[in-house]
């Protein structure tokens, strides 16, 4: 119990309310200065309401016609200036905390991440260094970050609601995202356009770090994977690239060079599977290898039926892909 309320607590709770990002604090203004509005307005109807009832109310014997009037030139000024201005004060709000958060220029600049949208899972490339992951996006703390982000396939939404603002990933154009993030930590997002039978089962992972943490996972990141250590991960080796997974699926140091899939260079080091359908452990990713229809169906990882002792190399290599 306690474990799955800690993993829910450090996977799934989103809020707006926790801005990390300096885009995020910008956006959180914006939202609170319409709560703050619309509450005022809710309290003032409701007392309008209940004091015109209480003092306007029928009285015992009051059978006269109430006074009439008509025209206040004087409310009519407050009831239409009122509105007017708030009107103006939120239009220009949300016009400089738009211009605030986007990305000025970015096409001058070298993207700093690009982020592809897949059914149903987030590839992750940072060019300057040729790393290449999934799903869980490690980010530096207090750098003016620029992100690409793509689609592969359909339209998908990058959102993380400590982060800021969501951005449509659309087919044939690129989309740029600012971001400062200015608190270490974990965030959780999600796919927020519905793209297919998997959309739920398209979270996002981001994990902030300070720069230091950062540039040394980078480096670690950067090394090719490590060679099987025994007979049975070489046997997996083999068949890994014999059993066409390295067709999709991306091993940097060995022939496999597939792109259609998530890079599985050190998906070992990785917490999660499936973005985040599954812890990552051996348990599981035999699991997923052995019925992937049946846990992410739709998703476009074939069913291999491989025989069992297969399976198991299989997964005893890619267990060591730390
Ligand atoms: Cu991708 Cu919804």
């Amino acid at each position: 119990m306690l474990v799955s309320l800690y993993f829910f607590n450090n996977f799934f709770l989103q809020s707006i309310e926790r801005p990390a990002s300096v885009q995020a604090e910008r956006l959180n203004r914006v939202f609170n200065y319409f709560n703050i509005a619309a509450a005022a307005m809710l309290l003032l109807v409701g007392f309008l309401i209940a004091f015109i009832c209480i003092k306007f109310a029928r009285k015992k014997h009051d059978d006269d016609e109430p006074v009439q009037t008509s025209g206040n030139k004087k409310l009519e000024a407050l009831m239409i200036g009122g509105p007017t201005l708030l009107l103006i004060f939120f239009f220009y709000q949300t016009v400089t905390t738009i211009n605030a958060v986007a990305p000025s220029h970015p096409e001058k600049r070298q993207p700093d991440v690009i982020i592809t949208g897949h059914q149903w899972w987030w590839e992750v490339n940072y060019p300057a260094s040729k790393v290449i992951t999934a799903n869980e996006v490690h980010l530096p703390v207090g750098q003016d970050l620029l992100l690409e982000m793509r689609t592969a396939d359909v339209i998908h939404d990058w959102w993380v609601p400590e982060l800021g603002n969501k951005i449509d990933v659309i087919p044939g154009r690129n989309n740029y995202l600012s971001l400062h993030i200015n608190k270490s930590g974990n965030y959780t997002g999600a796919c927020s356009e519905f793209c297919g039978a998997q959309h739920a089962w398209m979270r996002i992972h981001v994990v902030a770090e300070p720069l230091p943490a950062f540039q040394q996972w980078i480096s670690e990141n950067e090394k090719s994977a490590f060679p099987p250590s025994d007979a049975q991960a070489i046997t997996g080796a083999r068949l890994f690239q014999t059993k066409t997974c390295a067709t999709c699926h991306r091993i940097q140091g060995t022939p496999a060079a597939g792109i259609e899939g998530p890079d599985l260079t050190h998906l070992a080091s990785r917490r999660t599977l499936l973005t985040g359908l599954l812890k990552n452990n051996a348990q599981n990713l035999m699991a997923w290898v052995a019925h992937p229809q049946q846990i992410k169906t739709g998703a476009h990882m074939p069913d291999f039926k491989f025989q069992h002792d297969s399976l198991n190399a299989i997964v005893h290599y890619l267990e060591q892909l730390k």
